[in-house]
């Protein structure tokens, strides 16, 4: 009768469309339950904040009834702009004691008002070098862009119980389907259709975030730019097809070659940036999640560039799934997709 405590429906709304999975959980091993996309009409999302929140409740409501889940309580997340993640040092201090003078600690690392963001924190311990400092991740997220989201989930019926950042949960995704190796650095990348996100990671504690506002909408701009293609022949051309307007695949394929190239030079950027600052710590293998990582040409292009292994992740990797329910090519052709929504739907009520 009542919803069990672990019936918690992972949303991750994207720029590019709405994604949901549901999973149930058994003695630690999480099952594939539903599955779910519903995409989004350009400037639904711009910059990772909510301009027509019509459109989002209805296709929120539209999977949820599509699917038929009744579960009521969602964990979402938000990206962007307005979230900040920084790594920062602070006097070693209880949870407690933090918790207390957070606001004024972090008043500093923070671009906004203080009283304008949500503010969360994780201590990680203490420093290695200077043991009388501990090392903190800190977290803010501008309280009214937090609430636009909320507010379609609540619009669209349901409980919005857990608000996490898109990196997190790509993170928790991660951690069951691969595991994080004590020491070893990793950088998480999350290739979006307007943002691409990187994540350098030291055995399982994030020390390097930063987001790129650019994607896959990148490249589909170039071809209609350049071709005069409209966005649905720029989609197609990503996806392969070379049979698009009388123009020779030649043409198409020195654009995506193009715009790929400034998109790989972005992340190398990024993450020169990440050794530039620290001091002996170099990144050893990218992992890469979002729609455009589905592109092979993409991530060749990160592999020759970064001069280090790239991988794919699949966020079903370790899921037991249903063989009859589920057409395993499908899964496997939108899986670098459903990496925030599979990571949100591991977690639990009551996680911070
Ligand atoms: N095979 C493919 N090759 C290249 N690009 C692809 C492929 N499949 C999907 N994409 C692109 O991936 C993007 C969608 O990915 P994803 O669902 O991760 O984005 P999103 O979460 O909606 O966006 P964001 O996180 O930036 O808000 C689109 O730009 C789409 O064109
Ligand atoms: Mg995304």
């Amino acid at each position: 009768m009542f919803a069990s405590k672990k019936d918690i429906v992972g949303i991750d709304v994207g720029s590019s469309a709405v994604k949901l999975v549901r999973l149930r959980e058994s003695r630690g091993n999480f099952h594939l339950v539903n599955i779910g996309i519903m995409p989004l009409a350009p400037e639904t999302i711009v910059d990772g904040a909510i301009m027509d929140s019509t459109a989002i409740v209805g296709a929120i409501k539209n999977l949820m009834t599509g699917m038929k889940v009744k579960a009521k309580r969602v964990a979402t997340s938000v990206s962007g702009h307005s979230v900040i993640i920084r790594k920062i040092m602070l006097p070693v201090m209880t949870d407690a004691e933090l918790e207390a003078s957070i606001q004024w600690e972090a008043e500093q690392y923070i671009p906004f008002d203080i009283s304008e963001v949500n503010i969360d924190f994780q201590i990680i311990g203490p420093d290695v070098k200077d043991p009388s400092q501990m090392n903190v991740i800190l977290v803010a997220a501008k309280k009214d862009f937090v609430d636009d989201f909320v507010a379609v989930f609540i619009e669209a019926g349901l409980e919005p119980m857990l608000m996490d950042i898109d990196c997190f949960a790509v993170e928790n995704m991660f951690d069951y389907n691969y595991g994080f190796v004590e020491d070893e650095v990793v950088a998480l990348i999350d290739l979006g259709a307007s943002a691409t996100s990187v994540n350098v990671l030291k055995g399982e504690v994030s020390v390097f975030t930063r987001d790129i506002q650019a994607g896959g909408n990148l490249l589909s701009e170039e071809l209609q730019k350049r071709l005069g293609f409209s966005r649905e022949e720029a989609e197609r051309a990503k996806l392969g097809d070379r049979d698009i307007a009388n123009v020779d695949a030649d043409s198409i394929d020195e654009i995506l070659t193009d715009a790929i190239e400034n998109l790989v030079q972005e992340v190398q950027r990024s993450l020169d940036f990440f050794t530039a600052t620290s001091s002996e710590d170099r990144v050893s293998k990218v992992y890469l999640t979002g729609g455009v990582s589905s592109s092979e040409q993409v991530r060749e292009a990160l592999e020759t560039r970064l001069g280090i292994p790239a991988e794919r992740v699949n966020p079903f990797r370790n899921l037991t799934i249903n063989e009859k329910e589920f057409d395993s090519e499908y899964l496997d052709a939108i899986g670098p997709m459903f990496s925030v929504a599979t990571g949100l739907a591991m977690r639990k009520v009551g996680d911070k």
